[in-house]
């Protein structure tokens, strides 16, 4: 799995926090990520100690560390639409944090976190304080079709971006997602109104998901030195 910066130990404290706050017959959406990872893993604590829960994966890795873990999944579609019984609350990591607004996609999976998190009732956050920022300013990973990665681009720079092409490190060539996309990571320098950018992006033909998650986490759990600061946006 995808490793960032910010300490194991303070990671760990806010994937316990969150997890913690999950209750008996919950659906809960699964996130990507090393943070994420340690919210699974509480979980699947609880699991064994005989909770009852269902996830819901973000990736393929999430579903993964979930099976590993014996917690029982399962798909989006099960648990969305009319009559269903929807995500209570999906936990899921972050690469930037700024009050409610985050950037994501570092490990590429943001198409799916998206709709996952934006679908549950409550969306809670785990970071370490690396990840706190006043102004979102890290490269906004796009999601696009393979053919369409020049005119995404191409848009990025109107919008005032550069785009780079994400490359595979044991790999040649692209990253490609688990939707079997490309992935772009646009620096825009300062990102002061994402929610404009998060518009500009979501209307460029060729963009499958960007990495702009504006407004949607109702809580933010920081994992710190000694404990868990708990942010309601
Ligand atoms: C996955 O694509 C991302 O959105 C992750 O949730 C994000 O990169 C956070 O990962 P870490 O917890 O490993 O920093």
């Amino acid at each position: 799995m995808k490793t960032s910066g910010g300490s194991d130990a303070m990671k760990r404290r806010a994937g316990e926090s969150a997890a913690e706050t999950v209750e008996d017959g919950d659906v809960v959406g699964l996130g990507t990520g090393s943070t994420a990872a340690h919210a699974i893993r509480a979980l699947g604590e609880r699991v064994d100690a005989g909770v009852e829960i269902r996830g819901v994966a973000t990736s393929f890795a999430s579903r993964e560390l979930a099976i590993e873990e014996r917690i029982p999944l399962v798909d989006l579609d099960e648990v969305t639409g009319p009559d269903a019984a929807g995500i209570d609350v999906a936990i899921d990591g972050a690469d930037q944090v700024a009050g409610g607004d985050l950037i994501k996609g570092g490990g590429g999976a943001h198409a799916r976190e998206k709709l996952v998190d934006s679908a549950a009732d409550r969306f809670v956050v785990v970071a370490d304080p690396s990840k706190e920022t006043g102004v979102l300013d890290r490269p906004v990973p796009v999601e696009v079709l393979a053919s369409a990665r020049g005119v995404v681009a191409d848009a990025v720079r109107a919008a005032g971006g550069e785009a780079t092409l994400r490359r595979a490190e044991r790999k040649d060539g692209p990253v490609v997602t688990d939707n079997g996309n490309l992935l772009l990571d646009c620096a825009f320098g300062p990102i002061p109104e994402p929610a404009a950018l998060a518009t500009t992006l979501a209307g460029t033909p060729g963009v499958l998901e960007h990495g702009l998650f504006v407004g949607l986490a109702d809580e933010v759990h920081v994992g710190t030195a000694d404990g868990v600061r708990v942010l309601e946006p």
